[in-house]
């Protein structure tokens, strides 16, 4: 097979290498497209395009295939710790045990928030959506640490950047929950372990101490490390977009954040359950949002369905699934939303509007069941994806510094006005 593309404009062939990936997966590197042929690549919404090269997940959407480092999801989601998960998307590699003790101790250490940060949350209306808070916070630790926010920082700082954000991101995401029910915020302790601190943080009061059943620990340490990377999709890029600029890490991952944050995106979380919510409200009735949903005329969708990449069930989407039903059976809870999701998923499969289209339930489908039961309020679901994704968004900014990627700058067709003139406002019709 040829290693090279052959493109032809205006009758003059020009020919382009293929670059292979360890996947097989085979792209035409186009760098050059417009020196030689006079032209730019168009692909709307990068459905076509690989942005980057990178080695740290893999992720085959027609098999159902996930892999972080190589290592499958399911055996990372089965076996490994939330944690371990963030050092090795992070690191490259799994730790030994040293490592893996130093890694949680940095966690603890470095959990609590600059006494100053605190009283920002007192400015914000305790209605705010929590994601505009996380992403502000985010951003704003970059001005409390001002050695860490150098344009080209040193692999030690990337280090210590990298644990202060995952340290202190579930406690800026407990805080953000205490501030809209008017508890006090809640130190981390530190005798606990990355979960369970934040559950504390959470759900503990000056007065009563939270423990939390075992089940709500596995449930939720699972659902943080399905979330913890997924290659090249829209929050991950915002983030390798935006450091590619020499942004600092901090303001990379709170643009991330707010990428993630559009319901397209890991916002569908919250959206699911309302939209389960609304079918249950509305007597059970399935068949009428599948129908709102294959409308062309109506912009409604069913949140929780479709992936700009799986064209089979999101294997993340099967294990949440299972974590429901055990995590429910545990704790006693009869949720009648599992009822209706359930249904919903068996009608949308076996209907040819979602076959032809290849839409499956996906991650954000089954979750917000788990956190609901967890008592996680519905608009802080996507909080809960940005502690989960992390890890990854780290990773991916660390590559981008290692590969020494260009800015990100695409071109575009331009449909404006080629040219006016300025016209004074008393003479304009
Ligand atoms: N319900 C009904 N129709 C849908 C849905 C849906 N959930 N998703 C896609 N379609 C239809 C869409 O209308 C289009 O139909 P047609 O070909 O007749 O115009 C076709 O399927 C292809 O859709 P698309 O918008 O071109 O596909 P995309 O790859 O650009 O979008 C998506 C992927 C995830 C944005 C989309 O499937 C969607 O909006 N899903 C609902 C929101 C959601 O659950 N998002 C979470 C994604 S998983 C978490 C993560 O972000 O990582």
């Amino acid at each position: 097979m040829p290693d090279y593309a052959k493109i032809t404009v205006d009758g003059q062939t020009h020919e382009f290498p293929i670059v292979q990936g360890t996947d097989g997966n085979r792209s035409i590197d186009i760098s050059g497209l417009k020196e030689k042929t006079g032209c730019w690549s168009y692909d709307q919404g990068f459905a076509n395009t690989a942005s980057c090269r990178s080695s740290i997940t893999y992720l085959d959407g027609d098999q159902g295939i996930l892999r972080y480092r190589g290592y499958p999801i399911e055996e990372i989601a089965d076996k490994s710790t939330f944690v371990e998960t963030a050092y090795l998307l992070i690191n490259g590699q799994l730790p030994t045990k040293p490592q893996l003790s130093e890694y949680s101790r940095l966690f603890t250490k470095h959990a609590n928030l600059h006494e100053g940060m605190k009283s920002f949350f007192l400015g914000y209306p305790s209605t705010g959506h929590p994601m505009a808070m996380l992403s502000a916070m985010v951003c704003a630790l970059s001005a409390y640490y001002p050695e860490l926010v150098k344009p080209n920082p040193t692999q030690e700082e990337i280090k210590i950047t990298a644990i202060e954000l995952l340290a202190k991101i579930r406690t800026i995401a407990a805080c953000t929950y205490k501030k809209t029910i008017g508890e006090p915020f809640m130190y981390a302790r530190a005798d606990l372990e990355y979960v369970n601190n934040f559950l504390h943080m959470m759900f503990s009061t000056p007065t009563q101490e939270y423990s939390p059943d075992p089940a709500v620990v596995s449930a939720l340490k699972t659902l943080l490390i399905l979330h913890a990377d997924h290659e090249q999709n829209c929050s991950t890029s915002t983030v390798r977009m935006v450091g590619s600029s020499w942004s600092n890490l901090f303001a990379s991952v709170s643009a991330g954040i707010c990428a993630l944050w559009g319901p397209l995106h890991g916002g569908a979380n919250q959206k699911v359950l309302e939209m389960l919510e609304q079918i249950h409200a509305d007597g059970g009735n399935t068949d009428k949002y599948i129908e709102k949903a294959k409308d062309p005329a109506n912009p409604f969708r069913l949140m929780g369905f479709g992936h700009r990449v799986y064209k089979n069930y999101d294997p993340r989407a099967k294990f949440i699934k299972k974590k429901a039903d055990d995590l429910l059976n545990a704790l006693g809870i009869h949720d009648p939303l599992l009822e209706i999701a359930v249904k919903l998923e068996e009608k949308v499969l076996k209907d040819s509007y979602f076959q032809e289209r290849k839409l499956y339930p996906n991650v954000d489908f089954y979750s917000g069941i788990i956190y609901k039961a967890i008592g996680i309020p519905t608009d802080m679901f996507t909080v809960m994806f940005a502690i989960g994704r992390l890890p990854g968004w780290i990773a991916h900014w660390i590559e981008l510094k290692e590969n020494k990627d260009k800015i990100g700058r695409p071109r575009q067709i331009y449909t404006g006005e080629m040219v006016r003139h300025y016209v004074p406002i008393d003479q304009r019709k």
